[in-house]
């Protein structure tokens, strides 16, 4: 077999490869993404056949590939191989003979099937300054297959300038996470109060989120209603069990006061700066609001109403129909579909109700799938 071998990237050639990159990595605040990126100018700018990302796990002591090129996912003891040795040690490390290398862990290419002759590693440094894995390349592309001195040193520029964003990052990733994790604990305490609803809160942020998408919102904003909407009823903690139990139909007097849900939520979650407490804030306090104006708290009308807020109206009520409730059983789903019908342009988004009901049966799978039991 003939190699076709590429050539080595003169200094001009770099300098433009890493404006191309620099702008990108500032500006990318997902960690996955942000690390492709690196591995990618790293792959591009040393002229390697793969670069990979080890991340360190703590709880197990090992290393795995939280990005690879053109392999799945690994994990190695942390101790073994050239990313463990640069790992364990704090030092860059290359060779290109790997096979021929005491430190080389052969078993990566055993499963993968892969060939390794050059390998090069360096520690990866969170901004605290505590190692937190490896940056490798594998396999030098140019005639000599042979890693440099300087292709060590290119590697560790991209590493020391990605670092940062790298570490911004995680840090963002984490927040998130607490947020998420915080926000469906509250909810959860809020609808453990009415028993009967289960995992309406969970329902209500999948059929939020899909209809996000199918009305045309991106990935990221879905994502946020989805984080966001199960805390849309947490203002019911402040009503009392004889109204919110009640098995039967609501006095006049008892809705009222089962209204103040709306406000109570939106007051509870007001004062967050974050911005999937600002958007439960919302949605706590415009889900009853109707397209036509009749709706509570604030009667507001078509525009007026959040986003936000006429995309949950459709869940919660689909979901309150779609699943039993202690004051009366579950529609049927031509009684559902007739209602919606009805109130397109009157409670609901004539646009947003046409898409729902468009898509109607990839909700009710939602509903199937996350039923009480
Ligand atoms: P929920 O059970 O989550 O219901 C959310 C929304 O779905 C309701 O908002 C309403 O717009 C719609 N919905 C639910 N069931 C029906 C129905 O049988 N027919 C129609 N046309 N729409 C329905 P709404 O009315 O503002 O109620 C807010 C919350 O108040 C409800 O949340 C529920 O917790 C409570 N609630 C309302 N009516 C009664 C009732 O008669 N008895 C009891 N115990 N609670 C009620
Ligand atoms: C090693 O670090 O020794 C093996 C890792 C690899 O082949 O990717
Ligand atoms: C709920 O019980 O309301 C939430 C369901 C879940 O924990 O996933
Ligand atoms: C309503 O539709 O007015 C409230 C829900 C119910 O009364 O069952
Ligand atoms: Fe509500
Ligand atoms: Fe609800």
């Amino acid at each position: 077999m003939i190699k076709k071998y590429k050539k080595e990237l003169n200094s001009k050639q770099k300098l433009k490869l890493i404006f191309e990159y620099v702008g990108k990595i500032a500006e990318e605040k997902k960690l996955d993404n942000l690390l492709h990126l690196m591995a990618d100018l790293g792959r591009q700018l040393v002229v390697a056949d793969r670069c990979s990302i080890w991340i360190y796990d703590k709880e197990k002591n090992e290393l795995w590939t939280k990005v690879a090129h053109g392999i799945p996912i690994m994990r190695i003891p942390a101790n073994t191989g050239v990313v463990g040795h640069v790992f364990t040690t704090q030092s860059e490390y290359f060779t290109n003979n790997a096979y021929d290398n005491p430190n080389f862990n052969k078993e990566v290419d055993k499963k993968t099937g892969y060939r390794t002759k050059a390998l090069l590693a360096l520690p990866l440094y969170d901004n605290e300054g505590v190692i937190m894995g490896a940056f490798q390349a594998v396999n030098k592309m140019t005639a000599t297959e042979e890693f440099s001195q300087e292709d060590i040193e290119t590697l560790k520029m991209v590493a020391d300038y990605s670092e940062k964003s790298i570490s911004n990052a995680m840090l963002n990733e984490e927040i998130v996470n607490t947020q998420k994790e915080i926000i469906f604990l509250m909810a959860e305490i809020g609808e453990s109060r009415s028993k009967e609803t289960g995992n309406h809160v969970k329902r209500v942020a999948e059929i939020s989120s899909l209809l996000a998408i199918l009305y045309g919102m991106d990935e990221e904003e879905a994502e946020l209603i989805k984080m966001a909407s199960p805390m849309h009823d947490i203002g019911k903690v402040a009503i009392p069990d004889s109204i919110l139990k009640k098995p039967g139909k609501l006095t006049d007097e008892e809705f009222k006061h089962m209204q103040n849900h709306t406000a109570i939520g939106h007051r509870l979650l007001k004062n967050s700066e974050r911005i999937i407490i600002k958007s439960s804030a919302i949605i706590a306090e415009q889900h009853h609001e109707k397209w036509n104006g009749k709706g509570y708290p604030n009667g507001l009308r078509e525009e007026e109403i959040h986003p936000y807020g006429r995309i949950s109206a459709i869940a919660d009520v689909f979901d309150a129909l779609a699943s039993p409730r202690v004051y009366k059983p579950s529609w049927d789903h031509d009684r559902i579909k007739k209602l919606f019908e009805e109130e397109k342009g009157q409670h609901f988004d004539p646009v947003m109700t046409q898409v729902f009901l468009d898509n109607y049966d990839k909700f009710v799978k939602i509903i199937e799938e996350y039923k009480d039991v």
